[in-house]
């Protein structure tokens, strides 16, 4: 499917860069909607906390694409602890809020949301109630994390007032680009290091072409869906059997866990959206 028009949010960020990027080279038109960003013919400089700016971005833009096929929302405070909590909160949520109304309101039926591992329970300090852990293992524990959970109830409510609506949730683990892999084989020395998210990563790459099957999905299939977007590996070299028992003992282990496979489980997501990892950082 090509020759799309995609409005992507967040754009000019580090996911976002890259999803903006495979979306293009896929034929799509795609209309970055940033607060920060490069003046030019894909840019829309917006702040996505004004609901009045929001809604007239997505209606059109004077020379800039419109009529959306397909809305993605990444913008966002990205991780806990970068700005006082009070200030991601209000930011994500009132952003979210905005951009999914707006979407609606604009026509759009297909939306892909960036929600986020930390909704599993990260960091882990109280350990996971089964490993590999699933979508069903919800326990926000910090102020962005529980933006994401209420994003996620919030697009739970939407579709069920627009019953031909589709919002999927991406629950993206620690998002890599290539040169971040420099320093992956220093993860070992200590399994405690990057226990906060089971050892898991995602490449930007693949988190972009989960977004990609994620809209070709939502675009047949209507209702909510939220997924975990990993790797296909985790960060470590040593096993999975010596990580757990290690780290987390006495936590209940579900099937093979693998040598290196990852631990934040993306069963659901290869089965509904045909999502496979093409990128790792062994590679
Ligand atoms: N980076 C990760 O490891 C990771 C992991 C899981 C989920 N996520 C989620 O993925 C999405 C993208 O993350 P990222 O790492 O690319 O973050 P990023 O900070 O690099 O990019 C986010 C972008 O959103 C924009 N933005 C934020 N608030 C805005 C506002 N009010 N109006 C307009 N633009 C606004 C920023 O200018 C920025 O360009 C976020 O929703 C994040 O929560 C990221």
């Amino acid at each position: 499917m090509s020759g799309m028009t995609i409005a992507v949010t967040g754009g000019s960020g580090k996911l976002g860069r890259t999803v903006v990027r495979v979306l293009r080279e896929a034929g799509h038109d795609v209309l970055n909607l940033d607060r920060a960003g490069e003046r030019g013919a894909g840019f829309v400089q917006v702040d996505l906390t004004d609901y009045g700016q929001t809604l007239d971005t997505l209606m059109g833009v004077d020379e800039k694409p419109r009529g959306f096929d397909a809305v993605v929302h990444l913008a966002a405070i990205p991780a806990p602890g970068i700005q006082p909590d009070a200030a991601t909160f209000h930011n994500n949520m009132m952003v979210t809020y905005n951009v999914l109304r707006a979407a609606i309101r604009a026509g759009v039926r297909t939306i892909v949301t960036a929600s986020s591992e930390t909704v599993l329970g990260l960091p882990f300090d109280v350990p996971p109630p089964y490993i590999p852990v699933d979508e069903d293992c919800t326990r926000p524990e910090s102020t962005y994390s529980l933006s994401k959970h209420l994003e996620e109830q919030l697009a739970i409510q939407l579709v069920r007032w627009h019953p031909d609506l589709s919002i999927q949730a991406l629950r993206f683990s620690n998002v890599m680009d290539p040169e971040d892999y420099v320093e992956f084989p220093s993860f070992d020395s200590d399994p405690r290091l990057r226990k906060w998210n089971l050892w898991g990563y995602i490449d930007g790459r693949d988190g972009a072409q989960a977004v990609l099957k994620a809209i070709e999905r939502g675009r047949r299939v209507p209702g909510f869906e939220r997924y975990i977007i990993a790797a296909a590996d985790t960060v470590m070299t040593r096993p999975n059997a010596e990580l757990v028992q290690e780290v987390f003992p006495g936590v209940e282990t579900r099937g093979d866990l693998g040598v290196n496979t990852t631990l934040l489980s993306i069963d659901k997501a290869r089965a509904l959206l045909g999502f496979e990892p093409e990128h790792s950082w062994r590679a």
